[in-house]
């Protein structure tokens, strides 16, 4: 009887763990799709040239836009002076193309700041749920700073064209801002994947891991 009860209370245990880890991977998910809408924007922001209309980082005040035509002439201004975008190739640019490509830019990075607070405001829902094991916390505060990272080279590669040299950010930074997109985004999926597939059902093929490799190093 009493083995009864404690198998019971063990088998209770492991769906709540695994309800739990069901939920995590489902937030997850959600991170994944906004990741990659992140990545879209990203490539919107590049090809419609507005990487450097906005020449300072505010982190958290950066989410205001500017609200009155002073607000937006000190922008456009501060746009003037500090790049050699608009010096060389946009100094014909009027304050409503200004406005485009600024949207653009500032789209990129309040996006950003919402995949933070969709990332913050469950991860202390999860914790007062006590829903993380270590190995969750670990991969959790890895995936943070993967996120904080990327924001950290978006502003580093930003500042690579706030100068009277370069047209356009430098396409090293860019490249490594990409690349590490593509790495957020792969590191949230597999994650979530670990959480959503029991053990049992995880098949592994050397033969299929050597291509993968493979492929990965070409
Ligand atoms: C989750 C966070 C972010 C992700 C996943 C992300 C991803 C990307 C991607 C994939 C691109 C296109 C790169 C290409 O065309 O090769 C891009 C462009 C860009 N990102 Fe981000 N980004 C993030 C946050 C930020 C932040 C916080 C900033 C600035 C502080 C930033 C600044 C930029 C700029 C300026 C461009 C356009 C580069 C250009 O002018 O060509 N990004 N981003």
């Amino acid at each position: 009887m009493y083995f009864g009860l404690k198998q019971s209370k063990f088998a209770n245990m492991e769906s709540q763990r695994e309800h739990q880890n069901k939920q995590v991977a489902i937030w997850l998910m959600i991170g994944v799709g906004m990741l990659i809408v992140q990545i879209l924007i990203g490539g919107v922001t590049r090809l419609t040239g507005s990487g450097l209309s906005i020449t300072e980082w505010k982190p958290i005040l950066g989410l205001i836009p500017p609200l009155n035509e002073q607000q937006w002439g000190q922008a456009f201004q501060m746009y003037q002076e500090k790049t050699g975008q608009f010096k060389y190739l946009n100094n014909d640019f009027t304050l409503s193309q200004f406005k485009f490509i600024y949207f653009w830019e500032w789209f990129h990075r309040a996006w950003a700041r919402f995949i933070g607070i969709v990332f913050l405001i469950p991860f202390f829902y999860f914790i007062y749920k006590k829903a993380f094991n270590k190995d969750i916390i670990i991969k959790l505060f890895a995936l943070f700073l993967l996120g904080v990272g990327q924001g950290l080279i978006g502003w580093i590669m930003v500042k690579s064209g706030l100068n009277d040299d370069n047209l356009y950010v430098s396409h090293i930074r860019l490249a490594v801002h990409f690349i590490s997109a593509l790495i957020l985004v792969a590191f949230t999926f597999w994650f979530a994947l670990t959480l959503m597939i029991p053990q049992k059902q995880i098949l592994s093929n050397p033969k299929m891991k050597n291509w993968l490799i493979f492929i990965l190093l070409f």
